[in-house]
């Protein structure tokens, strides 16, 4: 992050999660009901576990924003985890409160639990999991809420759908999709619990995790995000970390359970030949601006030598399945050194319709950075000018 930078903190049975994002510009208009809107889509979705029926999050305001509009200050966000009554003792931060609850020893496979509880030397597995709890994806959820309203401002919209869940998969091709093409496609993504805009798919899906559900194994998949409306000109070629594929990537990568990412056509772009997929630049039709030009395609995803072309920005990523699971999974137990077979505790199926409205989020965080960059501005007016500015001498 470059202009904007934000940290999480919170456990999953503490008494909530805390965010700070500091360098959104003064004067920007935001509600809690806005960013609770967020909040909800992350928690819906077909395939969820128990927690979600515990959990409705509500983002509270602590800092930077004074009646409804933004200050300059760092935002400081709170949402209080439901649970928390149940997990005083627990999980107090204080020693005189040190409860009776047994330390979680059996590391669960294809979590942070082992490495974690090595690394930080603890014999007690919960101090890691608390942490490593996509939980956590809450409170970004609700930060990355805060540079989706930034983007409005600028006629920018983060949006997004489920493109896979197990082997039920809609075939789409990014490099035809058009702004309109995606934001249709996010449109209908709303009215789907499993985020899919193609009905019969979105059947498939459900069927596929009611499947999973009964046979005891969990399901991953894949989501794409887009983001529409952008100017040319946001991330830079001329330094590693500055561009924006790498910048999105780090990003999405950044998100519990995610483990691939591509940019536009992404890794089909291995097998085709390059003629086939570079974007060609045609003369606009537009007679008003004789210097802007056209793109029939969008093979790169809106994205060349790490810069903004004005194309969508299109990027999808693969969730695998979520680790835990009612098959057992075999393990060994830090402290005995015993071999045994994990036992279910309550869990997702399928948290892929999550994890994309977690990847908007993310995506609304990298551009707003990227476009903060590019313009600077300590108020929105200032932004809004160097911006209207940039676009008029373009
Ligand atoms: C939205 C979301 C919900 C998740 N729900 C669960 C869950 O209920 N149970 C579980 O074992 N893992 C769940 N996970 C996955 C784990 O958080 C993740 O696999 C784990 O933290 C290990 O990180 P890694 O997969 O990136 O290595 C979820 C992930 C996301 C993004």
């Amino acid at each position: 992050m470059f202009r904007l930078r934000f940290l999480t903190a919170g456990e999953s049975h503490g008494k909530g999660l805390t965010g700070i994002i500091e360098g959104i510009p003064a004067n920007l208009q935001i509600t809690p009901d806005y960013i609770n809107r967020q909040l909800s889509r992350r928690q819906a979705g077909f395939g969820r576990g128990g927690r979600m029926r515990i959990e409705s999050d509500m983002v509270e305001f602590i800092s930077g924003i004074r009646w409804g509009v933004t200050i300059g200050s760092p935002v400081a966000l709170f949402i209080e985890n439901r649970d928390w009554k149940n997990w005083q003792e627990g999980m107090s931060p204080l020693a005189e409160e040190k409860g009776s609850v047994p330390p979680v020893t059996r590391p669960r496979p294809g979590h942070a639990d082992l490495p974690g509880a090595t690394k930080y030397h603890q014999d007690d597995i919960r101090n890691i999991l608390e942490r490593s709890s996509a939980r956590e994806t809450a409170i970004r959820v609700a930060i990355g809420a805060i540079a989706r309203r930034f983007l409005e401002e600028f006629g920018i919209t983060v949006g997004g759908f489920v493109t896979a869940i197990g082997n039920a998969s809609m075939s789409i091709d990014p490099s035809v999709l058009k702004e309109e093409d995606l934001k249709a496609l996010s449109g209908s993504a709303e009215d789907s619990d499993v985020r899919c805009p193609e009905d019969d798919t979105a059947i498939r899906m459900k069927e596929a995790i009611e499947k999973a559900t009964g046979e005891g194994y969990s399901l991953g998949g894949t989501f794409l995000v887009h983001a529409v409306g952008l100017p040319v000109g946001l991330g830079s070629h001329i330094q590693w970390d500055r561009r924006l594929d790498g910048r999105l990537a780090h990003a999405f990568m950044g998100i519990q359970a995610i483990k691939g990412v591509e940019i536009g056509n992404g890794f089909e772009l291995a097998a085709r030949p390059g003629a086939e997929v570079m974007d060609e630049i045609y003369p606009s039709p537009d007679t008003e601006s004789p210097k802007s030009v056209l793109r029939k395609t969008n093979h790169a995803g809106g994205i060349e030598g790490g810069i903004t072309n004005g194309m969508p920005v299109v990027v999808r990523a693969v969730m695998k399945p979520i680790p835990t699971q009612h098959k057992p999974l075999r393990s060994v137990d830090i402290v005995t050194g015993e071999p045994f077979e994990a036992t279910y505790e309550r869990s997702d199926v399928c948290a892929v319709p999550a994890a994309s409205v977690i990847g908007e989020a993310v995506m609304s965080l990298v551009i707003a950075d990227a476009l903060l960059e590019k313009f600077g501005g300590d108020s929105m007016e200032e932004t809004k000018r160097n911006y209207e500015n940039y676009l008029k001498n373009m």
